[in-house]
C-alpha cells in the first residue's frame, strides 16, 4: 500500500527540500518503490535530477521518479498516484508559501506529515504555528500522523536539550536528530547519503508503529 510522506512547514528554509531528497533517495536505496514530488514552482530537483543524469551514466528510467505539481492539483495527483498502486512511498516536498486550504488538502491525502525544525527561537515559533495549522486537517483525519523533525541540530547539542526545546509541541517528536552538515545539503538524487539511514529508518519506524 502506497504511504505519503509530506514535509511542510510554515516558513521557507526550515529543510524540507533537503530532508526530503535525502529521505527519498534513501527509500529508494533501500529497495522501495520511490516517487517524490516537488510542489517548488522552479522545480529544482527536477533541474538538479537532469543536470545528474547529464553528467553520469544513469539512465533515467531506471532511476525513482522527481514529478512537479501545484497546490490546486497535489491532491487529485496524489489520489491517482495512490490508486496505480506504483509506489510504496511518495514523498511531497511542499512549498512555504502553501495557503492553509493547500496545506489542508494535502494534509487529506497525506498518511504522515513531516516538519523539519532547527531549535533558533525562530523556527520553533513557525513550527508551533505549524502545527496549529495542521488542527483542522486533523480534525477530518484522525489517523494522520504528524512528525517533527529536529533538523540543523550542532554535534554538541544533547537529545535532552532537543527534547526541551520541542516538548510544547503538539506531535510526535523523532529521536534521531538530522545533524547540521554539508553532506546532507549537497544531495545527489541518484546517490544516497549513508549517514541519512538512521534518520530514515526512525521516520518509518514512527509511520508504521507510532
Ligand atoms: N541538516 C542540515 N545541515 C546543514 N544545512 C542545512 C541542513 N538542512 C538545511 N540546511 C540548509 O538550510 C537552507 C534551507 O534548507 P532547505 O532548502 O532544505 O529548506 P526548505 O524548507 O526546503 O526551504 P523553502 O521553503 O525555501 O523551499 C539551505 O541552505 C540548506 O542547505
Ligand atoms: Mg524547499
Amino acid at each position: 500500500m502506497t504511504k505519503v510522506l509530506s514535509f511542510i512547514s510554515r516558513k521557507g528554509g526550515t529543510g524540507k527540500t533537503t530532508n526530503a531528497i535525502n529521505l527519498a533517495t534513501m527509500l529508494n536505496n533501500l529497495g522501495h518503490r520511490v516517487a517524490l514530488i516537488e510542489t517548488d514552482t522552479n522545480y529544482t530537483l527536477n533541474t538538479l535530477r537532469k543536470m545528474e543524469v547529464y553528467k553520469s551514466s544513469a539512465k533515467e528510467d531506471s532511476l525513482f521518479e522527481i514529478l512537479g505539481s501545484e497546490d490546486s492539483k497535489i491532491a487529485s495527483d496524489l489520489k491517482a498516484m495512490r490508486e496505480s498502486d506504483s509506489y510504496d512511498f511518495i514523498i511531497v516536498d511542499s512549498a512555504g508559501k502553501t495557503t492553509d486550504e493547500g496545506i489542508k488538502k494535502l494534509c487529506l491525502e497525506s498518511d504522515a506529515v513531516i516538519v523539519p525544525t532547527s531549535l533558533t527561537q525562530n523556527d520553533l515559533l513557525v513550527t508551533y504555528q505549524t502545527i496549529v495549522d495542521l488542527s483542522p486537517a486533523r480534525e477530518l483525519k484522525e489517523d494522520l500522523r504528524i512528525m517533527v523533525l529536529p533538523n540543523r541540530i550542532h554535534s554538541l547539542t544533547g537529545s535532552k536539550t532537543i527534547m526541551d526545546a520541542l516538548s510544547n509541541l503538539d506531535a510526535h517528536i523523532l529521536e534521531v536528530p538530522v545533524p547540521q552538515k554539508n553532506l546532507f545539503v549537497n544531495f545527489s538524487t541518484i546517490m544516497a547519503e549513508k549517514e541519512y539511514l538512521e534518520i530514515a529508518k526512525e521516520i518509518l519506524k514512527e509511520l508504521n508503529h507510532g
